[in-house]
């Protein structure tokens, strides 16, 4: 296949969404955030009321999965991100959304050159033999801090220590499960953004980027 494939993956808050909306938009590359996908299943297992734990359930939704379904839906939830990583770790969930990645990835709508995918398992599983891959990280402090500020404006209560607590329990059960855990791939770049703003993350990411095309 001849499509241009930048994948980023890293842990919640890492900085990667950002990277890859900048990077989709400097290249002309479609975006896909795989953790939409995750979130979608984990949403619409509860809002029927389901347990994300259910193995069946999850992966009926899964199978089921459209984003239609999801008008409407606050998926950007920290409930939303945890229930997410539990549906994440069971593998016919896994199974049921990979087709429509590597197909995105391959044949990007809008006649997009290439596709530009974030997540967990992108240059391992997803895509593979991608152009340009990163693994994207910050310390977990700072990446709770970035967290509380995107939240706080819709949930003022929230503590900056309950979502660090969060991140961590999610960054656990994402790097231990079996099937497709969070890791960089060994040819990944790795980029710390714990000490970089925006635009310096984005100019070593371009940096890269250059280098291969
Ligand atoms: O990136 P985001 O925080 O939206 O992802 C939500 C959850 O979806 C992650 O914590 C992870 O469990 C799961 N996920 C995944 N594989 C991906 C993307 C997300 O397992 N490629």
């Amino acid at each position: 296949n001849s499509s241009i494939v930048v994948a980023l993956d890293g842990p919640a808050a890492s900085g990667k969404g950002t990277l890859a909306r900048l990077i989709s938009d400097h290249y002309g590359l479609a975006y896909l955030d795989t953790g939409t996908l995750y979130r979608g299943v984990a949403w619409l297992v509860m809002r029927e009321g389901g347990d994300p734990a259910d193995r069946e359930r999850a992966a009926a939704a899964a199978r089921d999965y459209a984003i239609e379904k999801l008008s409407g839906a606050d998926i950007r939830t920290k409930e939303v991100g945890a229930a997410a990583s539990v549906v994440a770790a069971n593998s016919e969930v896994r199974a049921a959304l990979l087709d429509f990645q590597r197909r995105f990835a391959e044949t990007p709508p809008k006649n997009a050159v290439g596709a530009v995918l974030d997540g967990r398992d992108i240059g391992t599983v997803v895509c593979p033999d991608a152009t340009v891959k990163f693994f994207v990280t910050a310390s977990p402090k700072t990446r709770a801090h970035r967290r509380w500020l995107e939240l706080i404006e819709a949930r003022p209560e929230l503590q900056e220590s309950e979502i660090y607590q969060d991140l961590l329990e999610r960054d656990a059960r994402d790097a231990a499960r079996d099937d497709a855990p969070m890791a960089a791939a060994q040819d990944a770049e790795l980029l710390d953004t714990t000490h970089l703003s925006i635009d310096a993350a984005f100019a070593a990411a371009r940096r890269v980027i250059d280098g291969v095309f």
